[in-house]
């Protein structure tokens, strides 16, 4: 259950994004706690990603404003973000394809604790930082201690996300943004990836940006729905499934007519 004594860690207080005459996120409030674990939903164009956007710094919102503990964020750029405390997966921790899982983790570890400068690794000597208890960890609770010595290139999808979700909080962030990490992942990958970040549980915030809600439904203590901008729904799955707004834009239930069961227009739009 979410207590209540968390503190609030980052929060978008009436946030707004258009494009032209499209706005993609409509006077949006959220807030996340510490050490929860929030997945946001929604159809195609819902916008998930524009909001994640606007949480991580790539966008400046049209209005609104974005805090973290506290303190006003929203014109900090995304680097600053980082620097705070707030990582983005993927966006921050790109991988050098050539070079083996153990060496991009010393990498993304280097850069975390040498504030983003790479320079000073040359005159350092990689193996004692491959032995560091960080990189170690790292390796045996995202699963990739047996293919440390493989190059990135040879990983499939689901290994490189493990590793990029290692590489993301091997920098000890305070809040993870995850915008789609299953993506294009085969089931059984899916099932890897979810059961890595579940270790996180209780140590780490974590926000998810996910499109199918089979895949997170057990996941998340928490759903936000958002459909046309807007949020419609948020808290357990129960709640948000059964909440009106989200029977009639998902499943196009119209509870005015009919009593037809869940699953139908919900899975067209987000299991499929
Ligand atoms: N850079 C942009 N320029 C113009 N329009 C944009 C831009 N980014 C997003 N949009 C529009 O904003 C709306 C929301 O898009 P967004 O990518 O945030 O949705 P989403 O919920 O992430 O969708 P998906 O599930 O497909 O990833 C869409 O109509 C999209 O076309
Ligand atoms: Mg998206």
């Amino acid at each position: 259950m979410i207590s209540t004594t968390k503190s609030i860690i980052l929060e978008a207080k009436g946030v707004s994004k258009s494009f032209g005459a499209m706005t993609a996120v409509n006077e949006v409030n959220f807030a996340l706690k510490e050490h929860e674990v929030v997945a946001i939903l929604g159809s195609n164009g819902a916008g998930k990603t524009t909001f994640f956007n606007l949480l991580t710094g790539l966008f400046a919102p049209s209005q609104g404003s974005i805090h973290y503990k506290g303190e006003e964020i929203t014109s900090y750029s995304p680097a600053q973000r980082v620097a705070k405390g707030i990582t983005r997966s993927f966006q921050l921790t790109s991988t050098f394809d050539t070079l083996s899982v153990i060496d991009n983790l010393v990498l993304a570890y280097y850069r975390s604790v040498n504030k983003g400068s790479l320079w000073s690794l040359f005159t350092t000597k990689t193996r004692s930082l491959q032995n560091s208890p960080a990189i170690l960890q790292a390796l045996e609770t995202f699963e990739l201690l047996e293919i440390q010595n493989r190059t990135v290139q040879s990983l499939s999808l689901g290994e490189k996300r493990r590793l990029e979700i290692a590489m993301a909080i091997t920098a000890s962030p305070e809040v993870l943004l995850l915008d789609e990490p299953l993506a294009g992942l085969a089931e059984t990958e899916i099932k890897g990836v979810l059961s890595v970040l579940r270790k996180q549980f209780g140590k780490q915030t974590i926000l998810i940006v996910e499109h199918k809600i089979s895949h997170i439904q057990d996941f998340a203590e928490r759903l936000v729905v958002m459909h046309e901008g807007r949020i419609i729904a948020e808290g357990g799955y129960e709640e948000c499934m059964q909440h009106p707004e989200v029977r009639r834009s998902y499943w196009q239930i119209d509870d005015s007519i009919s009593e037809t069961s869940t699953g139908g227009g919900w899975g067209a739009h987000v299991l499929a």
